[in-house]
């Protein structure tokens, strides 16, 4: 296709950030907040980066105002955040807890003083031990009920406020994490029949919430965010694209289908149906992803990195390998699933130094495959680079290597806004710097550089990187100086 010249970003672009409620709050006691699954587990000797915990994280439950006045400085259009459920709902269900609500209510009002439009996620990861303990969490269909019921508290609370909403974050990466790999609570392995059973179950959650949002008179715009990784295929070799084919059905469709149409790719149902991992799914559950898909209003999107599929023989590599979460570039292994597809890396492309490869062009594959597949409406809900910053001794962050990914992915985007996606939204991954669940606060993100290492007793104090004004100015000029 001809080649695109970025112009105009859209009339009333949300040029955004975003974080989630554990990797920055902190306050992890406070105010009747109850105790959640990763309150737990960060205390599980060597389940994350040097012990790491959301405890403290950077103390936005008491820097908020600092924070929201800083993205009012930049002129942020949206800013993207998460609630904790274990502060509405201390149990998980049964009494709210005021203070949450109050908590909460507060961001937004603080985002709505400064004319930034608050998108708020309402599943970010952490999840109120109660209902673990009470019935195994995701694992039990009785949580669809109480999640639904902590989503209406929200929709009551703060729906004249608030038009943007996430009802999950990544709901396959916590789920893949969480049954499959070990790495996030419950910290199963391999345990692919519940897998696959926790993510019907979180479906009917989204589903569910989606229409009582509506049945609620919600007039503003709601979805899922999809952690979504585009693949290519290694070559022309027909069984390596085949093996793309089944790695975008079981690991990219099998969650933007449900959301979008209300039901699973039919390949990999059967693949499943085989293997004897295939969810128990209802007709009436079926009626309601229906009903629910026909109601969302745009596909979230989280993008870091693309793949590359290559056919993998039954003796080939599995899912399961050491992961990067230490910095050290090259310590990621090639996985993949026997007899179906690995992904080894792309030569074409560097990596970061975990080892994510960085492929702006992917981003602009995303909104052009959603837009074909889905035709809807797309909000980027998170884009950016993980990377040691260093702070200078005049407290300066020369971060030139972060706005080089951020520019170039957002040309990119443009292009696909040229091409014909409808794109609402940009949020980078991340306002500030923040706790990174298994890489602990070396791993930054942030416009804003939070002065705190892996141990507590850092000064928190803020300081702006160079990558803070170049946004800035990217947002003042809605992208015309990319
Ligand atoms: C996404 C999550 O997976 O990526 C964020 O929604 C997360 O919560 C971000 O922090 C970056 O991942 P990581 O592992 O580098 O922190």
């Amino acid at each position: 296709m001809e080649e695109m010249k970025v112009t105009k970003f859209p009339e009333g672009f949300l040029w955004g950030s975003a974080s989630a409620a554990y990797q920055i709050e902190g306050g992890w006691r406070e105010d009747g907040k109850g105790i959640t699954n990763w309150d737990q587990f960060v205390r599980i000797p060597g389940k994350t980066y040097k012990a790491t915990t959301g405890d403290v994280a950077v103390d936005h439950y008491h820097r908020y105002k600092e924070d929201i006045a800083l993205m009012a400085e930049m002129g942020l259009k949206t800013y993207r955040f998460s609630v904790s459920w274990a502060r509405i709902y201390p149990e998980g269900r049964g009494e709210v807890n005021p203070k949450g609500i109050e908590f909460y209510e507060n961001i937004i009002d603080e985002c709505l003083k400064y004319g930034i439009e608050p998108m708020v996620t309402i599943y970010h990861w952490d999840l109120p031990q109660a209902l673990v303990d009470l019935y195994g969490g995701w694992e039990s269909e009785e949580i669809i009920e109480d999640y639904v019921n902590y989503a209406k508290t929200l929709f009551k609370a703060y729906g004249s406020k608030v038009k943007y909403w996430i009802t999950f974050n990544e709901q396959n990466i916590f789920t893949s994490l969480g049954w499959l790999t070990a790495q996030h609570p419950p910290g199963k392995f391999d345990d692919q029949k519940t897998f696959y059973q926790v993510n019907h179950h979180v479906f009917m959650a989204h589903a569910k919430a989606v229409l009582a949002y509506r049945e609620m008179g919600g007039t503003g715009k709601i979805g899922a965010s999809f952690a979504y990784t585009p693949s290519y295929a290694l070559d022309c070799k027909p069984e390596n694209v085949m093996s793309k084919h089944d790695y975008d059905e079981l690991k990219n469709f099998w969650w933007m289908d449900v959301y979008a149409y209300g039901r699973y790719p039919k390949a990999a149902m059967n693949y499943l149906r085989k293997k004897g991992f295939a969810p128990v799914v209802t007709k009436d559950d079926q009626k309601i992803l229906k009903a629910a898909a026909a109601e969302i209003d745009f596909m979230g999107v989280n993008y870091y990195q693309s793949c590359v599929c290559e056919y993998n023989p039954m003796d080939g590599v599995t899912p399961y390998g050491t992961m990067n979460t230490t910095g050290v570039k090259g310590s990621a292994q090639v996985l993949g699933v026997p007899g179906i597809y690995k992904n080894p890396g792309n030569p074409y492309l560097m990596t970061t130094d975990w080892d994510w490869s960085i492929d702006p062009v992917g981003l602009r594959y995303c909104c052009r495959e959603i837009t074909s597949r889905y035709d809807l409406p797309i909000i980027i809900s998170e884009n950016g680079l993980g990377a040691f910053d260093k702070k200078t001794e005049d407290h300066k962050i020369h971060d030139e290597y972060r706005i080089d990914y951020l520019r170039e992915h957002l040309k990119e985007l443009g292009k696909a806004i040229e091409e014909g996606c409808e794109v609402l939204a940009y949020c980078t991954w991340s306002f500030t710097d923040l706790l990174s669940w298994l890489n602990g606060y070396q791993k930054r993100y942030g416009f804003v550089y939070v002065d705190r290492e892996e141990e507590e007793g850092a000064t928190l104090d803020r300081y702006k990187k160079d990558s803070f004004y170049w946004y800035q100015d990217v947002i003042k000029q809605d992208g015309e100086n990319l």
